[in-house]
């Protein structure tokens, strides 16, 4: 027998999207704010398929369903945002709506880019999906746009491919991490894992200081040149399918 969708209760689910209390929900439904399929929802406590299209057929006070659970997006990170839920100063979870926030499963990022780094931002509140991404096994490339206070000195994409760069500090040398060389200050590297400050670390060992760091792609995700910085969109199948499909 094929198993159907996971069902919830119709005030669990608004309530886990963060719509309210579960009391709060309920006065949204008995004040007939909730449709599905064009049909006005009357019954709290009834069941719902939780199907991956409800956002296009639920509405809630005339507006669709927020994602349902078990969705991922991407964020345009601005310069100057942390990907962090306590630390002081300006989150990445402050550029998502209000009441995302209280989403029960809570949305993650997944693995993080400095303050100081730019660029493409998974989020997703599916755990499974998380760490299938960040795995060392699923080999999720990742691609930054480098630029640097000094030159290039030529020596630096054999170093990096060598698979025997040691940073400071750590007792494991890099994977091998293809470098393309854009300009005599500006190149795009490609990482396979992600440890702390990584790309900066790697041009320290190399004699020289990143100025600027953009996260362009991961896997076979591009940022879209139409998301400006601050701005996030919801991505389908095929474009997490994207993320784990290319190397
Ligand atoms: N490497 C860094 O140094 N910073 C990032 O944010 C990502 C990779």
């Amino acid at each position: 027998m094929s198993k159907g969708p996971p069902t919830l209760r119709l005030d669990r689910l608004l309530a886990n999207l963060g719509y309210g209390s579960r009391r709060e929900v309920q006065r949204l439904v008995w004040n007939g704010l909730v449709t599905l399929d064009d049909e006005t929802l009357e019954d709290s406590d009834q069941r719902i398929a939780v199907t991956p299209d409800l956002s296009s057929r639920m509405f809630v006070d005339d507006e669709p369903l927020d994602p349902p659970p078990g969705f991922a997006l991407m964020l345009h990170k601005p310069l100057g945002v942390t990907c962090s839920h306590k630390e002081a100063g300006p989150l990445v979870y402050k550029l998502l709506p209000e009441r995302w926030r209280r989403r029960e499963p809570a949305i993650s990022t997944v693995g993080r880019l400095d303050k100081d780094t730019s660029g493409l931002l998974l989020m997703t509140d599916d755990g499974a999906l998380l760490h299938k991404i960040i795995s060392p096994k699923s080999h999720v490339s990742k691609r930054y746009d480098v630029t640097l206070d000094r030159p290039l000195r030529g020596d630096e994409e054999r170093i990096f491919a060598s698979g025997e760069l040691m940073l400071d500090g750590e007792d494991k040398p890099l994977l091998p991490a293809p470098m393309e060389v854009l300009s005599p200050t500006r190149a795009f590297v490609t990482l396979t894992e992600g440890r702390y400050h990584q790309v900066r670390r790697m041009f320290a060992a190399v004699g020289n200081h990143v100025t600027a760091l953009h996260r362009d792609r991961v896997g076979g995700l591009s940022l879209p040149d139409d998301l400006p910085a601050g701005e996030y969109r919801i991505l389908g199948e095929a474009e997490i399918a994207l993320v784990l499909a290319a190397r």
